[in-house]
């Protein structure tokens, strides 16, 4: 076994899930290449063939709105921002920010006030936690996620991960980078420093009320809650029971504890949330040889022996105290059976988790029905009376794929919440997009097609193992899918695919295939039925610069360029709402310098209008979008400001971005955007 150095300094890099697709399916790129050449043939260049793509003109692969160019009244009303390197936020005229809810404010129990340096772990999780990122602003009334008061109602955020550094009095004065921890003590990690950091994660309930002058402000609420990642949590869904998620913890399969690295979010149509599980693998090491860890581990990129360090994420599983619910994410094979150790701990994570925030008690539930592999989100087709419920989500790592569900039963508006128990059966779906324009859902069912008894044992096999039945049946390798959108108008859904790092060159002549920027992709379901089996594809927009990025059949311009389009979202009229996530590593540097500091822009799919609407601080990401229902006021989430200071800046005090400038170091916090006529945001 690999030894781990006593004083260690744990860092592994960004906490993204790496590259683990060694199938031989075609990757998107290829598909889309293809596309592009039979569409070359056709209009002589390659510029028309790619205006080909956006402006429909009855191409197959086209047949969509896009093909109304300048229809109808202009939603955009708002002068475009310029990009901005600068520590601040910056919104259009006639606009105002408010910043709310920064990690650490006092939310429930004895209400601990923020102090980075000397809150304890007990006090975190009493805290709004850090790292926000998808969202969702439920009204009071707890009827319908979209209807009933836009002055008062609860904000649910996500949490996504930490940044130790910035956590514990010990990082003081350490060479510490944006992933690492404190350096080991005796080999070990103090277990307050671990609990502080899994009580930062997971998500918050935050009620909160507009008052009289404006302002927005927390309640003190009997429904403020915090989960993380220690909180009690069912399994349901056809793995709930099986082999795989027997632990020591939950000997009978049915229970695991917390949730981690919840990126976007869900919410479904009888108003419960949902977190999802992305970039989990990271967090847990099996000290075996890369060979030898199970498939369930492999294909998802859980660490190993080889592994540098050879330890988790955070080595929460070398916590001094020894306690379980730190020594669970060492899933060593260590005991006699499954049932007296955590060899099958990670089987626990990978999956969508529904929980029910008007409801305090509420145990969030993981729905395995809905697969396992790196949910960014899950977005729900608008529910019909009597119909199956439809949800898509994607798989955020390079190469990977974007899945569909559909329930086996029906919605119920009377059921209400009882309706998540739709998410317990019925298919899931991968897509396998086609040179033509069309695109297929090929089945993950246990038995059906490739997915035999030969390469599965049964459904929960299939669900547990999400990606490697996807890559039996042949689905398209796409370059990380993160956020969806469906477009409430016409119900055709968007993605974002934010870029592939693992295709990154210095080639700039091609950005679709180095991917350096990103795209959007879009399509509509067969005679507009969501639960239908084939569909029609084709590309919204290309992300990048002027000279490398394409719009309504035109590059983008100043007001309008940007890249790695990550978060996404419609509002109720119909704007399109795009949020960027340039990594850390090359934010403000070399050919990234000109896009600024991360950004929101808002589109209008049917004026083919795209303007620059928000950008954030220094070295964050802009993440998670939503109006009040009178859309009059936007929450926008700002994640890991400063996330850009070097390891040796950190060492010496100097901090590379401190918004929003409450306090020692930069905090992830929610924005509150208004107009000052007190319009529509937008308009
Ligand atoms: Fe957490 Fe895919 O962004
Ligand atoms: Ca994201
Ligand atoms: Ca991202």
């Amino acid at each position: 076994m690999n030894p781990i150095p006593s004083n260690l300094v744990i860092d592994n890099g960004d906490g993204d899930e790496p590259m683990s697709n060694t199938s031989a399916n075609r990757h998107f790129a290829d598909v889309l290449n293809v596309h592009l050449s039979r569409r070359n043939a056709l209009k002589g260049t390659l510029g028309a063939s790619i205006a080909a793509l956006f402006g429909g003109a009855g191409l197959a692969g086209c047949a969509t709105t896009a093909g109304t160019p300048a229809a109808g009244r202009s939603l955009i009303g708002f002068k475009a921002v310029p990009v901005s390197s600068a520590d601040t936020v910056v919104v259009p005229p006639g606009y105002k920010v408010q910043t709310l809810v920064p990690w650490g404010t006092p939310l429930t129990g004895h209400l601990p006030a923020f102090d980075p340096l000397r809150n304890s772990g007990a006090d975190q999780g009493h805290q709004v936690g850090s790292h926000h990122d998808g969202m969702h602003f439920f009204p009071i009334e707890g009827k319908d996620p979209y209807n009933g008061s836009s002055t008062e109602g609860l904000l649910v955020i996500n949490h996504e991960y930490v940044e130790p550094r910035y956590m514990h009095a010990s990082a003081v004065g350490q060479k510490l980078g944006r992933d690492a921890v404190p350096a080991l003590v005796n080999g070990k990690r103090p277990a307050d420093e671990c609990l502080k950091e899994l009580h930062a994660h997971g998500v918050s309930v935050i009620h909160i009320r507009q008052e009289a002058n404006g302002q927005w402000g927390v309640v003190q609420s009997r429904l403020n809650r915090r989960i993380t990642g220690l909180t009690p949590m069912d399994i349901s869904g056809p793995v709930r029971g099986t082999d795989f998620v027997k632990t020591k913890y939950s000997p009978d399969g049915t229970r695991t504890r917390g949730t981690l690295n919840n990126c976007a979010h869900g919410v479904t149509p009888w108003n419960t949330y949902m977190m999802a599980e992305e970039n989990w693998a990271g967090y847990f090491i099996n000290r075996v040889n890369a060979s030898g860890r199970t498939r369930e581990q492999s294909r998802y990129g859980v660490r190993h022996n080889e592994s540098r360090p050879a330890t988790s994420r955070y080595g929460w599983e070398l916590a001094d105290s020894g306690a379980d619910e730190y020594t669970r994410f060492n899933v060593t094979a260590q005991g006699a059976s499954p049932t007296q150790d955590y060899r099958n701990e990670a089987n626990g994570f990978g999956w969508m988790v529904e929980f029910d925030p008007f409801n305090p008690n509420s145990t969030p539930v993981k729905r395995t029905a809905l697969g396992r592999f790196a949910h960014e989100g899950v977005i729900f087709q608008p529910a019909v009376e009597g119909q199956p419920v439809v949800c898509y989500s994607g798989d955020d790592a390079a190469n990977e794929y974007i899945y569909k569900f559909v329930s086996k039963g029906v919605y119920r508006q009377a059921a209400g919440v009882a309706n998540g128990a739709l998410l317990d059966e019925g298919t899931l779906y991968v897509a396998k997009f086609n040179d033509d324009g069309t695109g297929q859902w090929l089945p993950l069912v246990f038995g059906q097609g490739p997915l035999t008894p030969f390469r599965f044992n049964s459904q929960a096999d299939v669900l547990v193992n999400t990606r490697l039945a996807a890559d039996t049946v042949g689905a398209t390798k796409m370059d990380r899918p993160e956020w969806g959108a469906i477009d409430p108008q016409t119900g055709q859904v968007y993605f974002t695919l934010t870029n592939n790092s693992g295709r990154t060159t210095t080639d700039k002549a091609n950005p679709r295939e180095k991917n350096r920027w990103g795209h959007i992709i879009r399509w509509t379901e067969a005679g507009n039925n969501p639960t239908a089996t084939t569909f029609k594809w084709d590309i919204f927009l290309l992300s990048g610069p002027e000279n490398d990025s394409l719009f309504a059949g035109k590059p983008l311009n100043a007001d309008q360029i940007h890249n790695s389009p990550d978060g996404l979202w419609f509002d109720k009229d119909g704007r399109l709402w795009i949020q960027t996530d340039i990594s850390e590593s090359s934010m403000n540097q070399g050919d990234y310098a000109q896009f600024g500091n991360n950004q929101m822009l808002c589109a209008d799919p049917r004026t083919h209008e795209l303007r620059r609407f928000l950008v954030g601080p220094l070295g964050q990401e802009i993440t998670g979008v939503v109006t009040t229902p009178d859309g009059k006021t936007m929450f926008v989430n700002v994640q890991h400001p400063g996330a850009t200071t070097s390891a040796d800046d950190f060492a010496a005090g100097k901090l590379t971005g401190t918004w929003p400038h409450q306090g020692r170091y930069g905090r992830s916090a929610t924005l509150v955007i208004t107009k000052e006529d007190g319009g529509v945001i937008g308009t």
